[in-house]
């Protein structure tokens, strides 16, 4: 097994589309590293260079210590798993499994060996005879898993492979294929689209857009402390509130002004993102994770200062919780929310709801649509982003941020023609 190392990689295909540049990446020895990003952002043309199948246009790939640019494919000994895992309808399951193994002459004891140890891993053991006519699609794609076992590969390439099932087995494959790579302690790289997916699986996880990196970390570090506000957007369901707000003086304090309401920028806020004071008197977007805004009646003891009034416009009850979206008091001043739209930059919101936010709230709470709900915010959780740049207000950003200045620059900086919050 192997780190995989990518350094300055690029890609412009043929007919000139760009389609990656300027990747630096390592894939940790015996990591499972998850790219993600929006469709089209150049995670399967990444995977493919690194299996030899694309190639690379500029900069280096390695694999342990070895550059492998121009290495073919079948010589990089990398096995993959796609999302059509293209098994041989005519052969048994056991016969699938081994079948790379034959094709490079492994004697047949050791293939027996390695397919019933594939098979005892993946619960495919009473299956061996069948043909995958016979089989569910959660067993196919655990056949064309034990297919990528029994090489014995330096690592795992995936490239979206549950994609083709249901939703109930996406997500129980999802486990198995974690659990299937602990165990097997092999270098994973795994695409995927799904945030949830990547967040649940990957132990690195890798946001793209646009054809270059915007974030490395770990799922928490991505969540905790998004580095721009693509990345803020991106991870997380329901997606993270933004709003634009003016930091207002406060006394010898700061506020965020949000609506009527303020919200105190305390000690801990200000240690958590130093640079704030510097925004002082301009606006900035905050950002609000739904679970962070809280029902007061539940919400536990709070301080002066994290109360958010508005007005409740839709009650979702979702059993284990409820979800509020919520408008500014009417008679107070609005607010302004982003998204991320369809080429994932982040815009002021076209629809039309563009002053309403999510608060994921207290299964029992009492609050119905139309009522003016006191929301707790938690404070120390607020994130903050400079509007002209698209990057976190901080100083202390845990999780790598390559290039971030570039990328920054690239993410549509809003324009100031919005009316502010007074
Ligand atoms: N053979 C090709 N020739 C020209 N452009 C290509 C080729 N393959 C991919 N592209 C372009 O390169 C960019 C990246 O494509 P890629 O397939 O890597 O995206 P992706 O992130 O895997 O997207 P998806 O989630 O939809 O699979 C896209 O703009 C795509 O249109
Ligand atoms: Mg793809």
């Amino acid at each position: 097994m192997s780190a995989i190392e990518l350094r300055d990689v690029v890609k412009t295909y043929p007919d000139g589309t760009s389609a990656v540049t300027g990747i630096d990446l390592t894939v940790p020895d015996g990591s499972f590293t998850v790219l993600v990003g929006p469709s089209g952002c150049g995670k399967s043309t990444l995977l493919r260079m690194v299996a030899g199948l694309e190639e690379i246009t500029g900069g280096e790939v390695r694999i342990g210590d070895t550059p492998v640019n121009k290495t073919a494919a079948a010589d990089r000994n990398l096995a993959m798993v796609f999302q059509n895992y293209a098994l041989y309808p005519h052969m048994t399951v056991a016969d699938n499994i081994a079948f790379g193994m034959r094709a490079r002459k492994v004697p047949k004891p050791e293939r027996e060996k390695r397919t019933r140890e594939a098979a005892e891993i993946l619960g495919l053991t009473p299956f061996l005879d069948r043909r995958p006519a016979n089989l569910s699609g959660g067993q196919r794609q655990r056949v064309a898993m034990g297919r990528a076992i029994v090489r014995s590969p330096e690592a795992f390439l995936m490239d979206e492979p549950l994609s083709n099932l249901d939703a109930k087995l996406r997500v129980q494959m999802r486990a198995e294929i974690s659990l299937i790579q602990r165990r097997t302690g092999t270098t994973t790289l795994y695409v995927t689209h799904d945030q949830t997916e990547a967040m649940t699986m990957g132990d690195q996880v890798v946001v793209m857009s646009k054809g270059r990196i915007r974030q490395v970390g770990s799922p928490t570090s991505l969540y905790d402390a998004p580095a721009d506000l693509f990345v803020a957007s991106f991870i997380g369901a329901p997606p993270m509130n933004l709003v634009r707000a003016e930091l207002v003086r406060d006394g010898d304090a700061l506020a965020v002004a949000l609506g009527g309401s303020r919200l105190t920028v305390t000690p801990e806020v200000l240690a958590r993102h130093p640079d704030l004071p510097s925004y002082a008197g301009r606006e900035v977007v905050v950002g609000i994770r739904p679970e962070h805004l809280q029902d007061e009646e539940f919400a536990g003891p709070g301080r002066e200062g994290d109360l958010l009034r508005a007005e409740v416009r839709l009650r979702e009850d979702l059993g284990r919780e409820v979800s509020l979206l919520v408008n500014p008091v009417p008679g107070s001043s609005s607010w302004s929310r982003l998204v991320l739209d369809d080429s994932a930059t982040v815009e002021d919101d076209p629809t039309g709801a563009a002053a309403t936010l999510t608060a994921t709230v207290h299964q029992r709470t009492r609050l119905r649509d139309g009522d003016v709900a006191s929301l707790r915010v938690s404070l120390p959780e607020l994130h903050f982003f400079d509007p002209s740049t698209s990057l976190a207000i901080s100083g202390s950003t845990p999780g790598s941020v390559p290039g971030a200045a570039t990328h920054g620059a690239e993410a549509s900086s809003p324009d100031s023609t919005t009316p502010q919050p007074a």
